[in-house]
């Protein structure tokens, strides 16, 4: 484990390589436990750098046993070697030079699953961002680009399959019991996208013709007798590869895409060009053992890192500051590519909330940094929701701004000029300006300033002159080493609904930019004058959510209602009913914290239960709307001094409420949405399976017997419902023998398929309340538990730390005390994992005091350990400041 050095990298710091690299041959002769990897790396000196300056090459935990010089051994005198640095002097003064490096490596003991590690006996790389310098010496840096050669030798035995990026250029045998293969990536590349897989995997294959006519093989590795469902990931692959030439213009340039699934892996997928390697939940999908939820990963993943083709590995990132440049607009082309795939609406919902509970809870905590850090100690910490969401936040408002037409340009002109280049958020903000002519200087802050935007509202309607005015005001909180910050440029959509429900279209606006829907607020504050408006409208504002802030926005019930019932904008019309129930959600919390009876306000019921019964409207979008905010998402609203256990009383009694009065239209609707003919896996029949599921949900919390629940689970044809029936069954009638029968069959029905067991897992480290704990404890010692394997842990332990609240929150302490004992359990061997296990405690300082103080004792004792990773060090230091 690299430990903790303190060192913080700046991105003011930046300063270009001395020596430019322009071909790496790599040739791995693996092994278990001895792989020997030989670098060949032809540099020259970049013109302008001192003829004495050395090559410094970066390394982490390796041994070198071999370096040559223009292929002449080095006398020792020339180069220093640590573990995690090879510096070479006396270069050749003729360029190019060639460098030699030859290290062995143990890849059966790499616990951390960066560098070459094994999985399941399979071979497997994960280098992005810091893990290839595990592998060799080399300059691990994402703005040093080269093609590679790779020539991989293994024994025949136990690995068919020997892959790599770019295109096969021939294979055979090599010498007794051992064959080889070797691949060339004429695209230059960083060290991070490099991949490499080795080992007896089974293949699907197919092939995708592109617009301008090449022929692709595609191929998805997965273990044998997992080919079937492998089915949908091809598919999904498929439609992303014809979406991004129809949408973006942009073809695949290779011969060969390959994606293999392996089971140990600490994120979700990466990019590798030409081999993308994922975690395997994010691959497997049949009618029996996956969610729609599984499904629509699945496909917005597979999208993903195949987007990342042309946003990440044809344009790259100059330094690691710049990783939203490849995240941020990648997860934009997902979620549009997702949006255009299913109903756009619901999937904005959908990614709203994502956004919310996980995002907006990073920026008011400890942990907020701005989409673009200027320092960080441990770049693996940086793979954050803020790079990602809030990073596809900031690209769809830029084409907000610019419109449909303008985005595309500019997205052309981005491609165009730095196509093969490793570029910076300035080259990308640049290239909408120069095709466009738009000024995106003040907008740029959205990359450097952190925190969350508060805008609040205020608006007048004066009958006699026909005006309505909106005053707006912006603050953005104060955030870790940000204490001041300056007026943004955001984005509001925004419609005047008149008293019929119809739009009013403004004749004349004074006050500022208004273009079409969208109003620009640029100052800090700001009053729009709209004149000839004959009627009071009701203001629908940050429609579609067109920027990431919180509004301030004290709307009368009516006008929210107003709005649920009337706008055109499905997304507007669900917010409005969120915005309606906060409120109540929030009192109900603080009248059961108090001891008072919870009185939910029956304007709330009504307009739920009309929503719900109203049949007009899409399944998957009444399913939203019934989805009240979730526990943490009430706890966010409170924003301080939180009681977990009165929140989830105050919410059940809610829904209670809800239920009852709506008994009969849930019941008519989970028997009408009861599944008729093949399960398929599409956007449709998801909604239908996800409004049944709302209607279990809500029938349960009326009712007191587990019958019905039991009856869904026996009945259930599809994960979705079985899984929801079983979630269903042990959250709100944990002891019933219904509960703890269907448990039991759940296991041995999944005996031998892990992800599916995870579910398992995961229902019941959600179980709320006090006995969660020692359920878990036990759970971990359940021989279908597995320490050593991510999936297993975040399955548990994770789930049990980020979506437990009442669990977690314990007010001994009990809970925090387990995170900690397993984070410095898990640090050791792996890091990241460790370090990512720990966010989950990053709104510690909005609890109630005695649990504030004990989640900072469980931090404390964190802190205090002897030898900390640089992630968990780094994390946990950044939480106690
Ligand atoms: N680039 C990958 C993706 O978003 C994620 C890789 C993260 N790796 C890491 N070590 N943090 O598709
Ligand atoms: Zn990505």
């Amino acid at each position: 484990m690299r430990t903790d050095t303190g060192q913080v990298i700046r991105l003011a710091d930046y300063s270009p390589a001395d020596f430019v690299l322009e071909r790496t041959d790599l040739t791995f002769e693996l092994d278990p436990r001895s792989t020997k990897v030989e670098a060949r790396l032809i540099f020259h000196r970049r013109p302008g750098v001192a003829a004495d300056a050395p090559l410094v090459l970066d390394g982490d935990e390796l041994s070198l046993s071999g370096l040559l010089i223009d292929q002449a051994e080095a006398e020792a005198s020339r180069y220093t070697v640590t573990p995690d640095r090879l510096e070479i002097r006396d270069l050749p003064e003729e360029s190019p030079f060639e460098i030699t490096v030859v290290t062995i490596i143990d890849p059966e003991s790499n616990t951390q699953l960066m560098g070459l590690y094994r999985t399941n006996g399979v071979y497997c790389t994960q280098c992005e961002a810091e893990g290839f310098r595990r592998i060799t010496y080399f300059p691990d840096r994402p703005d040093v680009l080269s093609p590679f050669t790779i020539t991989i030798i293994a024994e025949k035995a136990g690995n068919p399959l020997l892959l790599s990026n770019g295109n096969f250029l021939g294979g055979g045998n090599y010498d007794e019991g051992r064959h080889f293969a070797a691949w060339f990536d004429p695209h230059p590349k960083p060290s991070y996208l490099f991949a490499l897989v080795a080992g007896d995997l089974g293949v699907v294959e197919d092939t995708f013709t592109t617009a301008s006519g090449n022929e692709v093989a595609l191929k998805i590795y997965v273990e044998h007798g997992n080919e079937p469902r492998a089915a949908y990931a091809m598919d999904a692959l498929k439609r992303s590869m014809k979406w991004d030439e129809e949408r973006f213009g942009r073809e695949y340039d290779l011969n060969i895409f390959q994606i293999v699934a392996v089971s140990d892996f600490n994120m979700g997928a990466m990019e590798n060009k030409g081999l993308n390697v994922f975690n395997d939940k994010y691959v497997l999908a049949d009618p029996e053992t996956a969610t729609d939820a599984d499904y629509a990963n699945i496909e917005a993943i597979i999208a993903h890192e195949y987007f990342h083709n042309w946003t990440g590995n044809r344009i790259t990132c100059r330094d690691w500051f710049q990783l939203c440049l490849k995240e941020g607009l990648t997860v934009y082309r997902d979620h549009e590519f997702s949006a255009d795939q299913r109903s756009r609406a619901v999937k904005r919902i959908a990614e709203v909330r994502h956004l919310k509970a996980e995002q907006f809870a990073e920026d008011s905590g400890p942990l907020a940094h701005p989409v673009r850090p200027e320092t960080y100690r441990e770049i693996n910490n940086f793979y954050t929701t803020t790079v990602y969401e809030k990073g596809s936040e900031v690209t769809r408002m830029i084409a907000t701004l610019l419109g449909d037409d303008g985005f595309r340009k500019g997205m052309d002109l981005y491609f165009e000029r730095h196509d093969g280049e490793a570029a910076t958020v300035e080259d990308f903000v640049k290239s909408f300006e120069d095709a466009t002519g738009r000024d995106l200087s003040q907008f740029k802050l959205w990359y450097s300033q952190a925190g969350t935007p508060l805008v609040t509202v205020s608006t007048a309607y004066d009958a006699a002159a026909r005006t309505f005015t909106l005053s707006l005001e912006q603050m953005v909180p104060a955030t870790p080493g940000q204490s001041a910050k300056q007026p943004m440029h955001i984005p509001l959509k925004f419609a005047l609904i008149g008293e019929n429900g119809g739009e009013i279209a403004p004749t004349a606006v004074s006050g500022g930019e208004v273009s079409g829907d969208v109003l620009h607020l640029t100052e800090r504050s700001q009053t729009f004058t709209f004149t000839e408006v004959p009627d009071r409208p009701v203001l629908s504002l940050n429609r579609g959510f067109s920027a990431p802030i919180n509004l301030s926005f004290d709307q009368s019930g009516a006008d929210l209602a107003h709005i649920a019932r009337h706008d055109s904008d499905l997304f507007a019309r669900w917010q409005a009913l969120s915005d309606l129930a906060l409120p109540v959600l929030n009192k109900a919390a603080n009248d059961a914290r108090d001891g008072k009876v919870v009185s939910v306000d029956p304007a709330l019921v009504s307009a739920l239960i009309e929503t719900l019964a109203n049949d007009k409207l899409e399944p998957a979008f009444r399913a939203q709307a019934l989805s009240l905010a979730s526990e943490a998402d009430i706890a966010r609203e409170l924003g301080g001094n939180n009681n977990p256990d009165a929140i989830h009383a105050g919410r059940n009694a809610v829904l209670k409420a809800v239920a009852e009065k709506g008994f009969s239209t849930f019941e008519r609707l989970y028997k009408e949405l009861a599944p008729k003919g093949v399960f398929a896996p599409d956007a449709a029949g998801a909604g239908r399976r996800a409004l049944r599921n709302v209607a279990l949900t809500y029938l349960a919390h009326a009712e007191e017997s587990p019958a019905r629940a039991a009856e869904a689970f026996a009945e259930a044809d599809n994960m979705t419902e079985l899984a929801h029936a079983l979630t269903v069954l042990a959250h709100r009638f944990p002891e019933a023998d219904e509960t703890l029968a269907a448990l039991a069959a759940f296991a041995t029905r999944f005996d031998t398929n892990p992800l599916v067991l995870d579910k398992w897992f995961s229902i019941q480290a959600t179980i709320p309340g006090e006995a969660a704990l020692a359920r878990v404890e036990a759970l971990m010692k359940d021989p279908r538990f597995n320490a050593q394997n991510p999936n297993r842990v975040r399955a548990l332990v994770g789930t049990f730390a980020f979506a437990n609240p009442t669990g977690f929150n314990r007010v001994d302490g009990a809970g925090y005390r387990l995170l900690a004992d397993q984070i410095l359990a898990i640090d050791p061997r792996n890091p990241q994992l460790a370090a990512r296990l720990l966010t989950a405690m990053r709104s510690w300082r909005s609890l109630e005091p005695v649990r504030a103080e004990a989640a900072k004792a469980a931090l404390g004792k964190i802190t205090g350990a002897k030898q900390l990773s640089a992630d968990v060090a780094d994390i946990v230091e950044r939480m106690l400041k």
